[in-house]
């Protein structure tokens, strides 16, 4: 009787609020989160009390974002099929954690989203309430009912007067797009064929990498216990420094993606991300984990990474073998302080020092001068005892 709807104040959000009511004769509950997409979340209140809602809630969502669920993700320098950096995977958990928050605020039975049948986002979006709260009723609009056109999506709103103005979410861009504080996608429209190459004017949130400046940027980012705290000198918030980060990028043409993907339902799909602030802070973590992590430590959280990263786009983030994961990982980083310098430059991100209070790096030891604390003599037992069962093969099978 009373349904919690992740609305975004777009078209076909307000279509399915519409078709909520109408469809189920329940009392519909808005739900707007800022997570950074960069649009202003206030018009999504004017839009909800005129299609008769009263129970609106808009909430910033953008620190809780960056400290619990992207820098978390970091941590284990989480990349999916090798490249892809899940910023719209790692999103969806803390959307469906907060809807299932308001619907046990105000009583309601059902949660109700706009992903379509065809994608990874309501499997996400379901697991998470699923997994947050057994009982839950959710609705799927897109599942269910018969707007499944462009022309019939319009037609429908025409009918029950939703205003129609920027003509779909994205403001009429032809693609099917997705933003946060982490990344925006695109996909469907002329991105459909692997082939074709996206129009620069696509781009929304970075310079094309031959449009950056001639001239490098250097950058100091400071960790502690893994995660980012200061840029240049200045500690910020994890939402501000994510921020920092991503205005560093899109200057700098940083952070560009164009590939094909294998959703969890099955598919293939093609996909163009720019994930500027997150590129960066990719390659800084690693750089400030190399001089920090004991070397069987790192390798572990390297071979865990792809299932981990698999977890994340799949929609697994509230299941026990993520948060059982996440401990190993955080455990890792108990050491994880410095800083890095990078170097920004057209589209590139080059680490150019570290340092660190607690680095394992030890130069004494890796000096190629003459030393005192490691012995040279002792490595040949050492490659000797290696080479036994070598030796023992060779000249049993011989070849
Ligand atoms: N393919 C990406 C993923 O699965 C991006 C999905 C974008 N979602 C959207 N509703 N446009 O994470
Ligand atoms: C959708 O189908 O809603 C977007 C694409 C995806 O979730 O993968």
């Amino acid at each position: 009787n009373k349904v919690v709807l992740a609305y975004s104040g777009g078209l076909d959000t307000s279509i399915i609020l519409k078709w909520l009511q109408d469809t189920y004769g329940c009392e519909v509950v808005t739900f707007t989160a800022d997570i950074g997409q960069g649009e202003e979340v206030e018009p999504a209140r004017e839009k909800a009390k005129q299609l008769g809602v009263s129970e609106i809630f808009i909430d910033d969502l953008r620190e809780e974002f960056a400290r619990d669920f992207v820098f978390p993700m970091f941590r284990a320098n989480t990349v999916y099929e090798g490249q892809y950096l899940l910023g719209t995977s790692i999103a969806r958990p803390l959307i469906a954690k907060r809807q299932i928050e308001i619907a046990r605020h105000t009583g309601a039975d059902a949660v109700a989203h706009g992903a379509t049948g065809k994608g990874n986002d309501q499997v996400r979006f379901e697991l998470g309430y699923y997994g947050l709260e057994p009982g839950i009723r959710v609705i799927a609009p897109w599942r269910e009912w018969d707007l499944n056109s462009r022309e019939k999506l319009l037609a429908y709103a025409e009918q029950h007067g939703i205003p129609i103005e920027g003509k779909k979410e994205g403001g009429g861009s032809p693609y099917s797009m997705d933003a946060n504080l982490l990344h925006i996608s695109y996909e469907g429209g002329v991105l459909e064929d692997p082939w074709a190459e996206p129009e620069e004017a696509m781009y929304r949130w970075s310079v094309s990498p031959e449009e950056a400046p001639d001239r490098p940027t250097y950058i100091e980012v400071d960790f502690a216990g893994g995660d980012p705290v200061a840029i240049d000198g200045e500690r910020l918030s994890p939402g501000a420094l994510l921020s920092r980060l991503n205005r560093l990028g899109m200057d700098n043409g940083i952070g560009r993606l164009d590939i094909v993907e294998n959703r969890y339902v099955g598919m293939k799909s093609r996909g163009v991300y720019e994930t500027p602030g997150g590129t960066i802070l990719l390659e800084a973590h690693r750089a400030i984990e190399s001089l920090t992590v004991d070397r069987e430590a790192a390798h572990l959280k390297d071979t865990l990474m792809p299932r981990y990263a698999e977890l994340i786009y799949n929609g697994y983030w509230w299941a026990p073998e993520r948060r059982m994961l996440q401990a190993a990982i955080d455990e890792s980083q108990t050491n994880v302080h410095g800083t890095v310098r990078l170097k920004l430059y057209k589209g590139n991100v080059t680490v150019v020092g570290r340092s660190s209070e607690s680095s394992l790096y030890n130069p004494e030891l890796a000096t190629f001068e003459e030393d005192t604390v490691y012995d040279q003599a002792d490595a040949e037992g050492f490659i000797k005892l290696n080479a036994l069962r070598l030796r023992v093969g060779q000249s049993v099978q011989g070849g």
